[in-house]
Order: structure tokens, then sequence, then C-alpha cells
């Protein structure tokens, strides 16, 4: 349940938000990050080095589609649950991804957004923001059991 201070905020926030350019920073923050991670995007091509890593257009492309991703919980605040069922499904059925990285990647995607946000980023927006990345973690994680 959300109050109305933080639908505010986090509306707020996410309309601040440039999509093409978190994305892929959230994204190869965790690679870079957590390194196991990258066994998931053997597809991916050069994840070498963090040089690799970051002028990698294709870590760059699935940043943006991730961060679109999140997009919908926010445009469905009320829903995420079920917003995210085909998203979990597919994260755990087809992709095999250990739900413990939902949480790597929202870490690495709220200290993106802090920097990003600077003195912005107070602690009532990071406390909206948590509780938010919180949900979809949850989300993400509820068809692996
Ligand atoms: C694919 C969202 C976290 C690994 C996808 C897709 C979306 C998505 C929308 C595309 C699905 C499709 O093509 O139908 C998200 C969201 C996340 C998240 C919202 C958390 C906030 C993760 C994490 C990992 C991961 C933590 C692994 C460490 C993958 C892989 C694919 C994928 C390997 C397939 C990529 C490809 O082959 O192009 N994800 N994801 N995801 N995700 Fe996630």
């Amino acid at each position: 349940v959300w109050s109305s201070d933080e639908r505010a905020i986090i509306t707020s926030l996410w309309g601040s938000v440039n999509v093409a350019e978190i994305g892929p920073q959230a994204l190869a923050r965790v690679l870079i990050v957590y390194p196991w991670t990258q066994r998931y995007f053997g597809k991916f091509g050069d994840l070498s080095s963090v040089a690799a890593i970051v002028g990698n257009a294709k870590v760059a492309e699935h940043g943006k589609t991730v961060l679109g991703a999140l997009g919908k919980a926010v445009k469905n605040m009320d829903n995420i649950k079920a917003t995210y069922t085909k998203l979990s499904k597919q994260h755990s059925e087809e992709l095999n991804v250990d739900p413990d990285n939902f949480r790597l990647l929202a870490d690495c995607l709220t200290i993106v957004v802090a920097t990003k946000f600077g003195a912005g980023f107070s602690p009532a927006v990071q406390a909206a923001w948590q509780k938010f990345v919180d949900v979809v973690v949850s989300a993400l994680s509820k068809q692996y059991f």
C-alpha cells in the first residue's frame, strides 16, 4: 500500500530518469561489481574488462530493456506482482537466473540513481524508492516458489 507522498515521489523521480542513460549504467555496474552475473550474458560478447562492459552495445541495449520493464511497475504501482508474473516465470524457468541477483541489480540501480540525483535523492526519496524496488524484487522472485 502506497501513501500519496510515496506515489508522488516515485512518479516524479521516474519522470526524471533517462532510461537510455540510467539503464545501461545500472546493468554495466552489476556486471562489474558482481562479475558472476556475467555468466547469464554469454551471448553478449566481450565482458572481459570494465571498459569492455561499459562499451558493450548489447549491455546498453539490454539495460534500456530492463529499465523499460521497471517503468511498467511505476505505471502499475498497485499491481506490480501481476505485472511481473510472466517476467518472473521467464527469469526462473527459461533464463535460470538466481533470484538473489535481482537484489544486486536493484542495489546497483539505486547507486546509479543516487549518483545522478545527488542531493535530490534525499532520505525521504530513498525511503520511497527502496520500498518500490523491494516490491519489484519480490514480484520478480515470486514465480520461483
Ligand atoms: C531478459 C527485465 C534482472 C538476466 C529480460 C527481459 C526483461 C528483463 C524485460 C527481456 C525479456 C524478453 O525478451 O521477453 C528484468 C528486470 C530485472 C531483471 C526488470 C530486475 C530489476 C535480471 C538479472 C539478471 C537478468 C539480475 C541476471 C543477473 C536476464 C537475461 C535475459 C533477460 C540473461 C535474456 C537476455 C537476452 O538473451 O537478450 N530481463 N531483468 N535479469 N534478463 Fe532480466
